[in-house]
């Protein structure tokens, strides 16, 4: 049964008891149904928290939708994301459809869960193997290292994508991702990436009045991402029969090849904002960075806890963004945009000669944007985004590149020669040395 520890008759038991919890929403349901009745299938590949988080969110945003297949490296993890799927409560819980805000969510209207034991599917080839299902969106939420090539598989197999950020961990991934976007659009597949703030109802409000010149001429730009979950997140105990390949994805955020490190993990959300309100990536990125402290950090991997990046982007304006984990300090999460006539915290409201506040909505913005997708897939014109989500990655790749190695790097020299590639040069269960961490001034730039 495709590597899965569960029989077809606790399978089919579980399945017809668990009166699975979906949702529809009236307000738009009723529209969507009537243009277009038919169902939207997903694909899951990456059963963790953010993966089954966006099966619900996919669907709670539109009616006719229903995940057929699952795909995980690891039984277990399908075994817990059926689980929490399968609950009653799956659409009710403060994690999900609190969320929502103003839409109301029927949330017992349809049987979304659409599983069988033939579609599901673990270990190293499982996202290869979930495109034979009947899936029509594959979504791509295991650890990013893995994300080029799972991007790729999937577009060549005529799937739509929705790919968790950060899209890859170097640039040859990004290189890859691009193509893939390319060839998506060729194919005319949706392509969406995690990057859910592009979705949002108060920074698209605050991103048009800048785009519009509401606070004059953009002269500087700040991002963060100051917090201390990185410290603990996915860090597990390693078990004695777990081989080096195992505890590592385990445990992905702390080694490099796999999360990018939280420069790219976490910041890429607020650096692709700063790409927004500059209307691309930058021209090049100096940064510094380490890690001062291991004493909190139950897994010893190759990540730093502090960056500082200063970017230029074309026109010389210069950006800040960093990024710190640790216990016990200040957090402080966002983006600040500094205009000639203002300053614009995206998240709804700009100071200055012309001071505006958002006044809500507030809906959830992946919410928002899964019901873009699935409508722009159902009108046969499928939006896509990779190429907007490939570059914030590149961008906060840039910037890890030039903390690690201590030195200022261009954008399209990146983008375009560099040759760095993080992946194991065999994909398998065993022996897998870490790499050490990164020294600037001593690492070298590939
Ligand atoms: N957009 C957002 O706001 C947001 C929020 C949280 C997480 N994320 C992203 O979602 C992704 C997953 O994060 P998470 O917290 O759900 O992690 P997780 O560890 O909970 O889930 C990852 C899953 O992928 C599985 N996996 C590992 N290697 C695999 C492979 N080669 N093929 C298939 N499955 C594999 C793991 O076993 C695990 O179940 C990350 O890229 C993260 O950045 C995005």
């Amino acid at each position: 049964m495709n590597g899965i520890s569960m029989t077809r008759r606790s399978f089919a038991t579980r399945t017809v008891q668990a009166g699975l919890a979906a949702a529809a929403l009236p307000s738009i349901a009723g529209e969507l149904s009537a243009r277009n009745p038919d169902k939207i299938r997903l694909g899951l590949v990456g059963c963790g928290s953010r993966g089954v988080g966006a099966v619900i969110d996919a669907i709670l945003s539109a009616p006719n939708v229903e995940v057929v297949a699952l795909a995980d490296m690891f039984p277990d993890k399908i075994e817990a994301a059926l689980k929490k799927l399968r609950s009653p409560q799956a659409g009710k819980n403060r994690d999900f459809a609190a969320q929502y805000g103003s839409l109301v969510v029927d949330w017992d209207r349809v049987d979304a869960v659409r599983v069988t034991p033939e579609c599901c599917f673990a270990g190293f080839d499982a996202h290869r193997k979930i495109l034979q299902s009947a899936a029509d969106v594959i979504i791509l939420a295991s650890p990013p290292g893995f994300r080029p090539q799972h991007i790729r598989a999937a577009v060549d197999a005529g799937k739509h994508v929705f790919a968790e950020k950060p899209v890859a961990v170097d640039p040859v991934g990004i290189r890859s991702v691009i193509e893939s976007a390319a060839l998506a659009a060729q194919k005319k597949l949706g392509f969406m990436g995690g990057t859910q703030l592009r979705f949002s109802q108060p920074y698209g409000e605050i991103l048009k009045r800048i785009h519009d010149g509401q606070a004059g001429e953009i002269v500087s730009a700040e991002c963060y991402w100051w917090h201390d979950y990185f410290v603990r997140w996915h860090a597990e105990a390693r078990k004695s029969e777990w081989s080096d390949m195992e505890f590592q994805l385990r445990c992905w955020p702390h080694f490099v090849w796999l999360s990018g490190d939280h420069i790219v993990e976490n910041l890429v959300h607020n650096i692709d904002v700063m790409n927004w309100a500059m209307g691309g990536p930058p021209k090049s990125a100096v940064a510094h960075g380490g890690h001062s402290n291991w004493d909190d950090w139950p897994v010893k991997g190759n990540v730093f806890d502090h960056f500082y990046v200063e970017y230029e982007y074309p026109n010389g304006v210069k950006a800040h963004a960093s990024s710190r984990h640790g216990l016990n300090c200040s957090h402080r999460l966002g983006e600040r945009i500094v205009c000639s006539r203002g300053v614009a915290d995206p998240n709804g409201r700009i100071l200055g000669e012309k001071a505006y506040d958002y006044p809500g909505p507030f809906d959830n913005p992946r919410f928002i944007q899964w019901r873009a997708f699935l409508e722009s897939i159902r009108k046969g014109a499928p939006l896509n985004f990779g190429r907007q989500v490939a570059e914030a990655t590149m961008t906060a790749i840039l910037g890890r590149m030039s903390a690690y190695t201590g030195r200022a790097i261009n954008y399209d020299w990146a983008l375009n020669r560099s040759q760095l590639d993080l992946s194991p040069k065999t994909q398998e269960f065993g022996p897998l040395p870490v790499e050490p961490l990164a020294v600037p001034g001593r690492t070298t730039l590939v």
